[in-house]
């Protein structure tokens, strides 16, 4: 999708398509709508049929107006935001996701989006495209039928410093293209999806974007010690991948080095520890976290902010094979720290055990993990919100600032030590599994064991990475949750 920035009066405008956010500026039960805009003729486009009472400004509520009275544009399409008084950029983001998915299916290719007045002119702008990279998604790459109706082309019109609103689009430009590349990563069935091809896909980036690429296979994982990536691996005839992708801009200090982890585990049957097979076609998505963190860096090498940062992401398959780990198995990580395998199912702790320590070894001083790694987040937080774990208040701090500009839900969960009584084991240090009560709390700590004094962040994206239902805003499948957070925190990581 080509993005524009106008600064013309929204009327003059030429169009297929002219967007405007309607809000209710009433007070409690009364409506009063007014149309987000200081252009004259675009309110008197819509004076009447707001007049009719047909328009509530009832959040995410489209009216399609076609020759909209003096202006230039062929259609006015006005969406809803609800009530004044909530309205702010997350609210807006999927408006623009709404209107994206609402012409795209309409058979539009192009239209211009009217930032309204009242949020700051580059937050605005900012809002508009990512949310509009977000609609414009579709996971349809297989259908026969598809249509590839997609939005090519999409204005923003504002008032503002020119040169910081395209910069600001630009940016925004960069995030959503990341977002959308991790969806389609996520997307792609076990089958199309190995760790293999995850491995060239990343590398294929790293080329594009210019960052560095290793991949490594089960020789450098056996040589390395890492036990616990292995131990999940070795029931596998897919050949398991280490990815490291290394961004380092000239003129970086030595230190601080992010570290990004994610888990990409491209199949989960559960192992000898097998799933059900109802909802298994599910575990596909597995390797969410890993892709979060490559279409992470993909940002990172062009929008270049002044700070090395490493991802690692530990791909493989959970099979039950002749050759896989069973249930009671003990298993040494990289770290040194033995395992007890109580249940083969939580294979996501054992490779992020072993991708954590071995960013520790490559430098890295704070540590941020992505991974689908429990059921419990869902039960916990349902599908609204990621689970948070930090190790470490002020990370954790400038973490939540970076959630609130990319306008991503997640909550934070405890750490606390007691929850540590759970994993003990009688003949290791430390069983993989605490059960199913504080599910997500427990594997979180089996984490924190890797994690040691290092700061550190993970991310329990199990139940946001897929949305179940479409939304208006965004289509049912891979969401690219966590990119837009992610790449705000390495922004802010450079200062
Ligand atoms: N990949 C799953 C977690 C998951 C569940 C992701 C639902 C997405 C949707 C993970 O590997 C897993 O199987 N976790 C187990 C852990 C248990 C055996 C301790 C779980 O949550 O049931
Ligand atoms: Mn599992
Ligand atoms: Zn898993």
């Amino acid at each position: 999708m080509k993005t524009n920035l106008s600064i013309a009066n929204p009327a003059e405008v030429e169009t297929e398509c002219l967007v405007a956010v309607v809000l209710d500026r009433g007070e409690k039960d009364q409506t009063e709508v007014t149309v987000e805009t200081g252009d004259a003729a675009v309110k008197e486009a819509a004076r009447e049929v707001i007049a009719s009472g047909e328009v509530t400004g009832k959040s995410l509520e489209t009216t399609l107006l076609h020759h909209p009275g003096k202006l230039k544009a062929k259609r006015l399409l006005l969406v809803g935001g609800g009530k004044a008084r909530n309205f702010s950029h997350l609210e807006l983001r999927k408006l623009a996701g709404a209107a994206v998915r609402t012409l795209k299916a309409r058979g539009l290719r192009g239209f211009a989006f009217v930032a309204p007045s009242g949020l700051g002119a580059g937050d605005a702008v900012k809002a508009i495209v990512e949310g509009a990279f977000v609609g414009n998604f579709d996971p349809d790459y297989y259908k026969s039928d598809r249509k590839d109706q997609k939005i090519d082309t999409l204005t923003v019109v504002t008032g503002g410093d020119q040169t910081g609103l395209q910069r600001a689009m630009d940016d925004a430009c960069i995030v959503g293209e990341s977002q959308n590349f991790t969806r389609d990563l996520v997307n792609e069935p076990s089958n199309r999806m190995t760790p293999t091809i995850l491995a060239e896909r990343a590398k294929k980036m790293a080329q594009e974007v210019g960052l560095k690429c290793e991949v490594y296979g089960a020789d450098k994982i056996k040589e390395l010690k890492m036990g616990a990536f292995w131990s999940v691996a070795q029931g596998s005839d897919e050949p398991p991948a280490l990815i490291v992708l290394r961004y380092e801009p000239a003129g970086a200090p030595e230190k601080p080095v992010l570290g990004l982890v994610g888990k990409g585990i491209t199949f989960d049957t559960g192992g000898i520890s097998i799933k059900p097979a109802d909802g298994m076609e599910k575990m596909k998505y597995d390797m969410a976290g890993g892709a979060t963190m490559i279409g992470v860096m993909r940002a990172i090498a062009l929008l270049k902010p002044k700070r090395k940062i490493t991802a690692i992401i530990c791909a493989t398959e959970n099979m039950p094979s002749g050759k896989a780990q069973k249930p009671g198995d003990v298993q040494i990580a990289m770290s040194g720290k033995s395992i007890e395998i109580i249940n083969t199912d939580a294979e996501g702790r054992l490779v992020l055990a072993d991708g954590l320590f071995y960013a520790r070894q490559l430098g890295c001083t704070h540590l941020i993990d992505a991974a689908t790694l429990t059921g419990a987040v869902v039960v916990a937080l349902g599908y609204v919100n990621a689970g948070i774990f930090a190790n470490d208040e002020s990370m954790y701090d400038g973490f939540s600032r970076a959630l609130a500009k990319a306008g991503e839900k997640m909550w934070r969960l405890p750490l606390d030590d007691e929850y540590k009584e759970v994993i003990k084991s009688n003949i290791a240090d430390i069983v993989n599994s605490g059960g199913r009560w504080g599910g997500s709390i427990t594997a979180a700590m089996f984490l924190k064991e890797f994690a040691e004094d290092t700061p550190w962040i993970h991310l329990d994206i199990a139940g946001t990475a897929w949305t179940e239902e479409a939304k208006p805003w965004i289509a049912k499948g891979p969401s690219g949750i966590a990119v837009r957070a992610l790449v705000e925190f390495a922004k802010e990581f450079a200062g």
